[in-house]
C-alpha cells in the first residue's frame, strides 16, 4: 500500500488540474484495502474513491483521503454455452478490458471501446456509447463495505443502473470500494451498428463486420472527434444528454428541423446537449484558459493552466446560455468537487 500527505492529483486527474488531497492510498490488493477499512475511521464524506480521474473535475483542494484501488488481472471465471463471466480488478484499465474481450472474441463491449476511465468506475458511471453501455454487460460487483469491513457481492440489479447513474451516485455513494467487476459477455453475438456512424465507418473500411472491425470503427471516430487527454486535459462529454418530455421535444423540433431527438419512451426524449451547446454559440470558444472542444461541444477543455473554477464558471455560462436559448438546463455529467 502507498500512503502519500498533502498529495498533488494533477497527474490523476484527465483534466489535469492542480489540487491536493490530504491523504492518498493507493493498493492493489482486496486485503489491504479491507485491512484500510478496519483499522481506519474513514467518514464517507471525507473520502474520495478514484479510478481513472476521467470524470472529476476539482474546484478545490480535497481536504480527505483519496482511495485509488490497482487491483489488476482479467479471468474468465465461469462458462456456458452461450457466455462467459469475466472477472476485471477494478484497477484495469477500461479499454485493455474490451481489447483482451474483442481479442478473445466476446461480445457485448466492443462499442465501448477506447473510453477513459478505469474497470472500477464503469459501473459507478454505467458509462456508454453507440448505442451501448456498461449495464448491458455488469453480472456483479465485488467490493470492500468501508464501514462494515466486510467483502460484499453486489448484482447488477442491486446497482440500480439510469443513463450514466447508479446508485453508487447516490445511496451508496463512499460506502463501497469496489475491487472487480464480474462482466457477462457473449460468445455469439449481435452487433450494434446503427447508432452514430459506426456502419458508415464500417463502409469506408471495406465493410467487414466483426468484432475487431467494429472496435477499430469505434476507435477511429472518437479519435476524430474528441480531444486526446495527453494533447488537451478534458473529462470526455461535460454534460449529459438532456431528457425533456417528449412533447416539448417534438415543439423544439418543429423551430429547428434539424435537431437531433432520441425517443426514450413515448413520453419523453434525450436531446444532444452538444447540438444545444453549438448553437448558442458555444462549440470552439474559450474563456480564460478553459475552453469548448472545436470539434465536439459537449467536451469542455483546458487549454493550459485553467483551474477548476474557471473550467465551471465557462460550464455555468453555457448552461446560462443555453437555458436562455431553448429553456433546457443542462446537467454535468463530471463530478465537480
Ligand atoms: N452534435 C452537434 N454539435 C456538437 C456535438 C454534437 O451538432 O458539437 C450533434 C451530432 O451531430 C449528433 C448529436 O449531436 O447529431 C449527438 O452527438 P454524438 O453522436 O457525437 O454524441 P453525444 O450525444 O454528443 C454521447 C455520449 C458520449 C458518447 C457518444 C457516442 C453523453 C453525455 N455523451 O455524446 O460519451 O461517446 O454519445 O455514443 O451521453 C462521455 O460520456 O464522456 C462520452 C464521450
Amino acid at each position: 500500500m502507498r500512503i502519500e500527505e498533502n498529495f498533488n492529483l494533477r497527474a490523476y486527474n484527465t483534466f489535469a488540474l492542480d489540487c491536493r488531497c490530504r491523504y492518498f492510498i493507493e493498493s492493489d490488493s482486496e486485503e489491504e484495502l479491507l485491512e484500510l477499512a478496519s483499522s481506519y475511521d474513514l467518514e464517507p464524506d471525507k473520502i474520495l474513491l478514484l479510478g481513472g480521474g476521467s470524470n472529476f473535475l476539482f474546484t478545490e483542494d480535497f481536504d480527505g483521503t483519496v482511495i485509488y484501488p490497482t487491483i489488476g488481472g482479467i479471468a474468465v471465471v465461469r462458462e456456458d454455452e452461450e457466455s462467459v463471466w469475466v472477472k476485471a480488478g477494478a484497477g484495469v484499465v477500461w479499454d485493455d478490458f474490451v481489447a483482451w474481450s474483442v481479442e478473445h472474441g466476446f461480445f457485448g463491449v466492443e462499442n465501448l471501446s477506447l473510453i477513459p476511465g478505469h474497470v472500477g468506475a464503469a459501473p459507478v458511471q454505467n458509462l456508454g456509447a453507440y448505442g451501448m453501455e456498461a449495464a448491458d454487460a455488469v453480472y456483479e460487483v465485488e467490493a470492500v463495505d468501508i464501514q462494515g469491513a466486510c467483502r460484499v457481492t453486489l448484482s447488477a440489479a442491486d446497482c440500480c443502473f439510469g443513463y450514466r447513474d447508479s446508485i453508487f451516485k447516490h445511496q451508496w455513494k463512499n460506502k463501497y470500494i469496489i475491487t472487480s467487476v464480474v462482466f457477462r459477455l457473449k460468445k455469439r453475438g449481435e452487433f450494434r451498428l446503427d447508432y452514430g456512424s459506426i456502419r458508415a465507418e464500417l463502409e469506408k473500411a471495406g465493410g467487414d463486420v466483426s468484432l475487431q472491425s467494429v472496435r477499430k470503427a469505434v476507435i477511429r471516430i472518437r479519435r476524430s472527434k474528441l480531444p486526446d487527454v495527453e494533447e488537451m486535459p478534458n473529462a470526455g462529454s461535460f454534460f449529459k444528454n438532456p431528457v425533456v418530455p417528449l412533447r416539448v421535444a417534438e415543439e423544439m423540433k418543429r423551430e429547428a428541423p434539424d435537431m437531433p431527438v432520441y425517443p426514450l419512451d413515448g413520453e419523453s426524449a434525450k436531446l444532444a446537449a452538444g447540438w444545444l451547446i453549438e448553437q448558442a454559440g458555444w462549440k470552439g470558444k474559450t474563456l480564460g484558459q478553459a475552453g469548448v472542444h472545436d470539434r465536439q461541444a459537449l467536451v469542455l477543455v483546458n487549454r493550459g493552466n485553467a483551474t477548476g473554477l474557471e473550467i465551471t464558471r465557462l460550464a455555468n455560462e453555457i448552461k446560462k446560455s443555453v437555458f436562455m436559448r431553448y429553456n433546457v438546463w443542462l446537467e454535468p455529467e463530471v463530478n465537480i468537487l
